[in-house]
């Protein structure tokens, strides 16, 4: 990989956001947190090192710092917020708790047009966004102004010489609209990085690095025909050809047609060496009479494990695990804040690479999901396979409250395939994070023809998202839903009822358990 831009993170909200826009820009970063050694830090040869905001202030106990050899590396160094503030302070300056928080929009007024506001007029009014507690009160020495804003004399400042500059607002986020123009100067104009870090090279690189990880041995990787283990068979399959082997389990907690479709594409269309286990009955008789959804999930990760692990047993001499962690775990995993409370336990294949002996390779650790399905584009995978909806590990299992039978799960199967073709048709999967039925396990009464039904709910659910951990419940037209709604009620027995679900992310969550 190229030598990357430093993001060091002070436990900002943002901080991944800065990422992703320089990553925006084809060059290439890493988030390490703001503990990390000088000398790990030089070792990388960062071309620049960018400091995140926080939720700290300077002057509380333990507050997050950063070893001070980071201003002496000679690279052009950037503080955001609670790093500028960091800046001045340990550079010489001084800086005060503000009495209140100043939040929102501001107008910068561009002063000197220097360094990341080079491309700026002077005079120029800029909108930004402030979130800031404290605020700098004196510049250390060799520093200037380089714009203000009403409340902050010291919105975006810079010593010129040294090429370090900080400022009060993010630029990463899109409420800065020219935000991405101020982190490109800084990149390009200040730092002289290229712009050398795209899908192609990427694929190159991470063939190169894969060939030298596994050499001549074997490797096994656990598809679900998602994007990131789709994503991740191939770039492994692309280095070392049939010597990876893919794993399909069938769960029977899958859409209808799904383990065609993925086999069909998989073994046909990508010519992936690929074993498909039918483990529908092994795991519907675990789960037989559960209700509890934790127990549920539970019971899912643990037979995924049993079938997974004697199904790689049977690959002679494989030593290596493909997993298609993406970026964000990893850097929930090294953050300067600890992991956030566990709402739903996620683990799909938690707990694989322990019990089963073997190393891992994570050909996308270092991606965010945009750049998995660029990468992915880039090795003329399918689009419908790059731009499929998530669908959870636990499949309709969370999509059926409470116990689950063969029954339930086929009116669930047929509903959710009639929907997915309708809102297809209406060209609407893309533009929606996921839609999907859930079979609500309540009988109501209806009418059909001259007689009386008493059958299940089914409960129409379509969320728009930009990553899942927020959601709010997409405002589809009518008419689609009045089509869904009465094809599932004619056309599916079981069910002779449809209502949609209003509600967002948080207080409700996505999937219904
Ligand atoms: P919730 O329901 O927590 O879901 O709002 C957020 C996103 O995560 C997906 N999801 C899962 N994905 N294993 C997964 O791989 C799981 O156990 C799981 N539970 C929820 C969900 O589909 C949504 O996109």
């Amino acid at each position: 990989m190229p030598r990357p831009v430093l993001v060091l993170d002070f436990g900002s909200q943002y901080t991944q956001l800065i990422a992703r826009r320089v990553r925006e820009q084809h060059v290439y970063c890493e988030i390490h947190p703001c503990t990390m050694p000088i000398e790990e830090i030089r070792a990388l040869e960062p071309p620049a090192v960018i400091l995140s905001g926080g939720p700290a202030s300077v002057f509380a106990e333990g507050a997050p710092s950063v070893d001070r050899g980071v201003f002496e590396l000679g690279v052009p160094v950037l503080g955001i917020c609670y790093g500028m503030q960091l800046t001045s302070h340990l550079l010489g300056g001084e800086v005060e708790a503000a009495n209140e928080r100043e939040y929102g929009p501001a107008e910068l007024s561009v002063g000197r047009p220097e360094g990341l506001l080079g491309s700026f007029e002077p005079g120029e009014a800029v909108h930004v966004w402030m979130s800031h507690g404290d605020r700098v009160k004196r510049l250390p020495e060799g520093f200037e102004v380089l714009g203000h804003t009403k409340n902050s004399p010291f919105a975006a400042v810079g010593d010129l010489s040294r090429r370090i500059f900080g400022v009060q607002f993010h630029p990463e986020v899109v409420h800065t609209p020219r935000g991405d123009e101020m982190l490109r100067a800084f990149l390009f104009d200040v730092a002289g990085v290229a712009a050398d870090w795209t899908p192609g090279s990427f694929v190159e690189q991470s063939v190169a690095a894969i060939r030298a990880q596994v050499g001549d041995g074997k490797a096994v990787c656990g598809l679900s025909g998602g994007v990131d283990s789709s994503v991740a068979a191939v770039l492994v399959a692309k280095a070392i050809g049939k010597r990876l082997t893919c794993v399909f389990v069938d769960n029977g907690l899958l859409r209808k047609d799904e383990a065609k479709r993925v086999m069909d594409m998989f073994r046909g269309r990508l010519d992936l060496e690929i074993v498909h286990v039918d483990a529908r009955k092994e795991f519907l008789d675990a789960l037989a009479g559960v209700d509890d959804p934790e127990q549920k999930r539970k019971i899912i990760g643990k037979v995924f494990i049993d079938v997974f692990d004697r199904e790689a047993k049977r690959i002679d001499g494989v030593k290596y695990l493909v997993q298609g962690t993406l970026y964000p775990d990893v850097i929930e995993s090294v953050s300067f804040k600890g992991p956030s409370v566990v709402i739903k336990s996620h683990h799909n294949v938690g707990g694989l690479p322990e019990r089963m002996n073997l190393e891992l390779v994570e050909p996308l650790r270092l991606l965010f999901k945009d750049e998995v399905r660029e990468v992915g584009a880039a090795m003329d995978m399918p689009h419908d396979v790059l731009w499929r909806q998530p669908f959870p590990g636990p499949g309709l299992a969370v999509r059926c409250p409470g116990a689950i039978d063969e029954e339930k799960l086929d009116v669930l199967r047929e509903a959710d395939a009639i929907l997915d073709e309708e809102v297809r048709a209406a060209g609407y999967y893309e533009k929606l994070w996921q839609s999907f039925c859930v079979l609500v396990p309540v009988k109501t009464v209806g009418v059909m023809g001259d007689g009386r039904t008493y059958e299940w709910v089914i409960a129409v659910r379509a969320v728009e998202s930009r990553d899942g951990m927020t959601a709010d419940w997409a405002r589809l037209p009518h008419e689609l839903l009045a089509k869904v709604s009465s094809r599932i009620i004619n056309e599916v027995r079981g069910c002779n009822r449809v209502v949609y679900d209003i509600s967002s992310k948080p207080p409700a969550t996505i999937e219904w358990e």
